[in-house]
């Protein structure tokens, strides 16, 4: 009974108002929980040794009775399962989500850590990758109705399986929303088990799950279909340039994209060392011959500017006007003596809140927070003392990023949303 209204609060997003009463029945669901569920994984705490988790079997939720659902995975495997929905609210009403992390963003990552995979299809052109639909853990509906993948997509039931080296990715969003940019798509670490996948997809290894957009605008050209706009280098810096209102042209590429948002992107980009988007062709640093920009001879480009092309710029259908980061793993381990700071160039003025937080000197004590809730990387890492160079690396790039700030009298402008 307390799990069935657990579950019916799970499905709404509650009113201020209703919070008091969420927290009243909160309290009542959690005095009436089976005493077992204190032995679920996902209620110690999150320095507990790895070993005992791997063993304890989690309860088994109502709903796995359910004949339509595909079959339970072995007990010992059952660890990426949640003991249920209400568990989002026990993390938000106890104080335990950071703030930077909002109800949606919690959802999602609910999903895309435990939503069961009914259906898998093949991403045209990117072998690497796989797109799964997912249902959430207690979803009545998604028990009975056959896998739809394309309406589950719609429906932003989706997400995208990316390899092992990619998990970088998933403290791309957590550094993305503790500095406020929420720019980036929610992304989990997980391992798979559901039989629907290959088996270099169950083997064991951690994995990152990116929430599948399912509105991203892509180019018609089958060429140029990662962009949502055509955009080379020197259009770019020009769009940057300060101009008088009455210049502004409609119609240029990427004109509904407003120039904050470039601003956010280059302030992220330059932290994670993502060159792709803005400098694929490494023209911002002297990359070693095994880079694939070498290889694939893209650097020898670099000589002739109206050539540069900028790729991965997309913005959603629904909001034309902000850009959607993808591929957001980067580098984490690029050289501190060769940031690339043409990811900079042009840019005239960051996002207040962002540049605020850098200048905390909070930023690994907040990645750390965040990155907490994420268990499987949090563990895979080695926890706060493994996570320690890392964030080390994009710590020491921020203080690099504030220097060049300063050096170059750039300002700060207020954050819209
Ligand atoms: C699982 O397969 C992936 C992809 O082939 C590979 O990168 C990874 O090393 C494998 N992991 C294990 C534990 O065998
Ligand atoms: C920044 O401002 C200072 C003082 O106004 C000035 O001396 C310096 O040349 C400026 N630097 C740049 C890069 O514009
Ligand atoms: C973050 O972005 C999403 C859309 O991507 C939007 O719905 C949400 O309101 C934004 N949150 C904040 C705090 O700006």
């Amino acid at each position: 009974q307390a799990q069935r209204l657990w579950r019916r609060m799970g499905l709404k997003s509650p009113t201020p108002a209703a919070l008091g009463v969420l927290l009243a029945l909160a309290l009542l669901a959690l005095a009436h929980l089976p005493p077992s569920l204190d032995r679920s994984p996902h209620l110690q705490p999150a320095s507990s040794p790895l070993s005992p988790r791997w063993e304890v079997a989690a309860p088994l939720s109502r709903g796995q009775a359910c004949s339509e659902r595909p079959p339970a995975p072995p007990a010992r495997l059952r660890r990426d399962q949640p003991p249920g929905r209400g568990r989002r609210w026990q993390w938000r009403l106890a104080g335990d989500a950071p703030l930077w992390l909002s109800d949606d963003d919690l959802q999602k990552m609910q999903l895309l850590a435990s939503g069961w995979v009914v259906s898998k299809t093949r991403v045209p052109a990117h072998g690497q990758v796989l797109r799964v639909g997912l249902r959430a853990v207690g979803d009545t509906e998604g028990d009975t109705s056959p896998a739809d993948p394309e309406g589950d997509c719609q429906d932003g039931r989706c997400g995208l399986i990316k390899r092992p080296s990619d998990l970088y990715e998933v403290l791309a969003f957590h550094l993305d929303r503790v500095l406020g940019l929420n720019r980036s798509l929610p992304a989990v670490a997980r391992r798979f088990t559901s039989h629907l996948l290959p088996y270099s997809y169950t083997n064991g290894s951690l994995r990152p799950i990116i929430w599948w957009v399912p509105d991203l605008q892509h180019l018609e050209d089958a060429n140029n279909d990662q962009n949502s706009c055509a955009l080379g280098w020197l259009q770019y810096q020009e769009m940057l340039k300060p101009r008088r209102p009455t210049l502004v042209t409609g119609d240029a590429p990427c004109s509904s994209i407003p120039r904050g948002e470039w601003s956010r992107l280059a302030l992220f980009d330059f932290l994670l060392q993502v060159h792709d988007r803005l400098d694929r062709y490494c023209c911002g640093f002297q990359p070693d011959p095994s880079e694939p920009c070498v290889e694939e001879r893209l650097h020898e480009k670099c000589r002739n500017p109206a050539e540069l092309v900028l790729v991965h710029i997309l913005v959603r259908k629904s909001a034309p006007s902000r850009l959607v980061f993808i591929d957001n793993a980067g580098r984490p381990h690029h050289p501190e003596e060769k940031l690339n700071f043409r990811l900079l160039q042009g840019i005239d003025s960051f996002p207040a809140a962002a540049v605020a937080t850098l200048r905390s000197g909070r930023l690994h004590s907040l990645l750390l927070e965040s990155l907490r809730m994420d268990r499987e990387l949090w563990e895979s890492q080695g926890g706060a003392e493994g996570l320690r160079p890392l964030l080390r690396t994009i710590d020491r790039r921020a203080r690099i990023l504030l220097r060049y700030i300063q050096e170059h009298n750039l300002t700060v402008f207020g954050d819209s949303p």
